[in-house]
């Protein structure tokens, strides 16, 4: 399973659990989030959302790019130990942070037009010329 999510937005990894279960846990790769209602994570983005003992998700706010990645939740019943992952990709709307000023130049010169972009998956960059007056 994998979410895609946009930046500045929160995500709800959803989690849910049955009343047999005696340990539930969230984990980011490898590092411990919440360890049943314990929270690990120094991070104030991160909380849990529990409903009575059915469901037992993560969210995330303020989602950025450092939280791509999988995360796990862990469960351990009496019997036996159960993880789903799930995939969390984040992306980030195209932008363009920088951009060639209005230039003049002489016939025959060459010329570098500039354009850089961000953002994820990688913007697909084209140029074209609006007013064509040139003749070919
Ligand atoms: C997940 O782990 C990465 C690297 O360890 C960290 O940068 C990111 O903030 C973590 N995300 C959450 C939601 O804990
Ligand atoms: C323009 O670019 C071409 C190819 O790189 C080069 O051979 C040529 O000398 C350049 N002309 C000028 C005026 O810089």
């Amino acid at each position: 399973m994998s979410v895609v999510w946009q930046i500045h937005i929160f995500v709800s990894l959803v989690c849910y659990v049955d009343d047999r279960v005696s340990r539930v846990a969230w984990l980011n790769r490898s590092n411990i989030i919440f360890a049943g209602r314990d929270k690990w994570s120094l991070d104030p983005r991160v909380e849990l959302v529990t409903k009575g003992q059915l469901e037992y998700s993560l969210r995330i706010q303020k989602v950025d790019v450092y939280d791509e990645g999988q995360y796990t939740c862990s469960i351990q019943t009496k019997e036996h130990s159960r993880t789903s992952q799930v995939f969390l990709i984040v992306q980030v709307p195209a932008n363009i942070y920088k951009v060639s000023e209005d230039i003049t130049i002489n016939e025959g010169s060459n010329v570098t037009l500039t354009c850089l972009a961000s953002g994820r998956p990688d913007p697909m960059i084209t140029w074209r010329l609006l007013n064509p007056s040139g003749k070919t």
